[in-house]
């Protein structure tokens, strides 16, 4: 039988792959989620996606995750700690605002009868760094929703991806050089020969999650990796000049310019201890998986993107 999987944040970067992907499977029913399921990026992915249904879920509503998991059979759950909802009340104090989402969505999850969940976790950097790093609130958030999810065992079988470093956050965190008004300047704290396990989300997360809903056996409470290697810092860098032609460098700023105790720490953390604690052993999975990941060079190919726009333009 067809089973129907409802995925969280399908408008968003992660959520969206993983619709991208398992559609094109064909062998899913789809049921996307979204705060607003009369907004344009709703609208879009009905467009998108012929067949799919469109449902309302706040991961801050329980009655609304429950009517959104009602006949379903998988559910794919990402939470976004980078936003206004989750931020406020990280500012008041609640330092649990995370990980109370993900614990909402285990809890409708069960409710409801959903027997798989694919849930989007991260490392706790606290226990990578023995310690020395324990205030990266959006590590410890999604590391304790995946404890809770695995402890429920015996109600919902839980999978965990950890996605690589976003090959987005480059043109995130990219600017025109203020000295030329011309170089494109990537700025980040970590030595640029720093190896990160990169990841292309929009196009790599979906191939991942499909891969762990064939492989149910092999992925059950274990960790997989979203990302197609370890690359340098720098290498995007290099990449973005050899694909647009533009000059570009990389900008090792120190880490106080950065705007939280949060980002500063998590830096430290990725420098000293690494995003996957030094882990090595997706890269002989990806082999496995029907997927061909994106190197910088097709990352910038693909995107067409030639540097944000100069403010003096
Ligand atoms: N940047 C990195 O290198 C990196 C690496 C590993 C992990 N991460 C993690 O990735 C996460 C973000 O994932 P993303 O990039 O896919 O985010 P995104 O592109 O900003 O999308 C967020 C999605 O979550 C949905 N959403 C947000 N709040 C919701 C709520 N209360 N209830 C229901 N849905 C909600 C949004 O849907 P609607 O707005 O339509 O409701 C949207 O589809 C962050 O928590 C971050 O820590 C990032």
């Amino acid at each position: 039988m067809t089973k129907t999987v409802a995925i969280i944040g399908a408008t968003g970067l992660q959520g969206g792959s993983v619709l991208n992907s398992l559609y094109d499977t064909g062998k899913y029913k789809i049921r996307a989620l979204t705060r607003n399921p009369k907004g344009e990026s709703a609208k879009l992915l009905l467009m998108k996606y012929p067949g799919i249904e469109v449902a309302a879920a706040d991961l801050d509503d329980t009655e609304s995750l429950r009517k959104a998991f009602k006949d379903i059979d998988i559910v794919f759950g990402v939470t976004q700690f980078f936003q206004k909802q989750i931020m406020d009340k990280i500012e008041t104090g609640n330092v649990d605002a995370e990980y109370n989402q993900g614990k909402n969505m285990v809890d409708a999850a069960i409710a409801a009868g959903v027997k798989d969940m694919v849930y989007s976790s991260l490392d706790s950097m606290k226990q990578n760094s023995n310690g020395k790093y324990s205030k990266v609130l959006h590590f410890e958030g999604k590391n304790r929703i995946q404890e809770y999810l695995a402890s429920k065992i015996d109600q919902i079988r839980g999978y965990f991806v950890y996605l690589g470093f976003y090959m987005e956050n480059y043109v995130d965190f990219a600017r025109i050089s203020p000295e030329d008004n011309k170089t494109v300047e990537f700025a980040f704290p970590l030595d640029p020969d720093t190896k990160l396990p990169l990841a292309d989300t929009a196009k790599d997360t979906g191939a991942v999650v499909a891969y762990v809903l064939d492989h149910p056996e092999e992925c059950l409470g274990t960790v997989v990796e979203v990302s197609g290697g370890y690359y340098e810092a720098q290498d995007m860098v290099k990449a973005f000049t050899e694909v647009t032609g533009k000059p570009a460098r990389y900008v090792q700023i120190p880490y106080e310019y950065l705007p939280s105790e949060e980002l500063k720490e998590m830096f430290h953390g990725l420098q000293e201890f690494g995003l996957f604690n030094g882990r090595t052993e997706f890269i002989a999975r990806n082999g496995k998986i029907n997927h061909t990941f994106t190197t910088p060079t097709e990352f910038w190919k693909n995107r067409g993107w030639t540097g944000p726009v100069s403010s003096k333009q």
